[in-house]
């Protein structure tokens, strides 16, 4: 997630202290009491994995494809799920159709449980929850734009740690960027890779507008996006060209617009990266205009590539 949503989520009761169900290891259980262990490994040491999705019509948009990350996840940090991707895809329907979620969020997590605390726990529990509660898009709707600093922290290469998956483990850099980048009165941090080459932003992958094509790093030392994938596809529809590759920061000031893409971000102008500003640009309002109808099922890069089929109590 970005910084961005702190504030706006101020006012509205804490986390743990709401009404409904969470599915919590096979079952719904009272939101209240959906809790874990002081002592779980995955709370110590970083492991456990999770995923965001959103809810558009009341149906998660690419839903399959988030329950295989969250299952790839948990291979790369070591352990197996005790559920696989289709029983994932049921639970969250499940949590979904409980909370009567038309628009909102959705998230899943899995940490290692409270069997030992030896660092090297091959045989420990595995927990799962899916939690969803309405939490409107982190940034302001409509393409006002972020505006993004340089940060100081980078993210490591894949040799350094486990960068393909989406763990707690790496969070906690992200995290650190984007406090750092609030205080100094902006609404995200752009992180460099390990060799210094542009990365992603806290919650979200990075693209350039270049003479009309599109520019992006490839998913080696960031996250390998749904939304970066599905916007890859929207583009090409509509005969953009799409240019994976490194790319150096001063390439910065080449860029025509720059915009980011996320499950919670969407497709989020840029206004400014450190002191270059950029305009909220043709290409990035068409694009974001095309996931905003591909979300709903209105355009190909929609729901029909791991969409689960509709079950009672889905709508859209
Ligand atoms: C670090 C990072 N990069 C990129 C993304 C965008 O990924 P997606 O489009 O799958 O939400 C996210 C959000 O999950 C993220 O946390």
């Amino acid at each position: 997630m970005g910084p961005g949503g702190a504030a706006r989520t101020a006012a509205v009761p804490p986390l743990d202290d709401r009404d409904g169900a969470i599915w919590l290891d096979g079952r719904l259980v009272p939101w209240r009491e959906a809790r874990l262990h002081v002592l779980s490994h995955g709370l110590h040491y970083g492991g456990s994995v999770f995923e965001g999705e959103r809810v558009y019509g009341g149906r998660v948009f690419k839903l399959h494809e988030h329950s295989l990350r969250l299952v790839a996840s948990a291979r790369e940090m070591g352990f197996t799920l005790p559920w696989s991707a289709e029983e994932l895809d049921a639970a969250t329907r499940e949590v979904v159709a409980a909370a009567g979620l038309a628009e909102g969020y959705v998230r899943p997590v899995a940490w290692r449980g409270s069997d030992t605390l030896r660092l090297v726990a091959p045989g420990s529990s595995v927990h799962v929850a899916v939690a969803a509660w309405p939490w409107p898009t982190i940034f302001t709707e409509g393409p006002r734009g972020i505006r993004l600093s340089t940060s100081r922290w980078r993210r490591p290469a894949p040799d350094t740690a486990p960068v393909r998956a989406k763990t707690a483990a790496l969070y906690a850099l992200g995290s650190l960027a984007g406090q750092e980048a609030e205080e100094a009165g902006r609404d995200d941090a752009l992180l460099l890779d390990h060799r210094g080459r542009l990365a992603e932003a806290t919650g979200a992958n990075l693209f350039l507008v270049i003479d009309g094509a599109l520019h992006t790093p490839p998913p080696e030392c960031v996250l390998d996006g749904i939304t970066r994938r599905t916007v890859i596809a929207l583009a090409r529809e509509r005969g953009l060209g799409v240019v994976e590759r490194h790319m150096e920061p001063a390439e910065l000031a080449r860029a025509t617009e720059v915009f980011l893409t996320g499950t919670a971000y969407e497709v989020q102008p840029v206004t400014a990266v450190d002191a270059l500003d950029y305009p909220v640009g043709p290409v990035t309002v068409a694009l974001r205009e095309a996931y905003a109808k591909a979300v709903r099922g209105e355009e190909s890069g929609g729901p029909a590539r791991g969409a689960a089929p509709a079950v009672a109590g889905e709508g859209g």
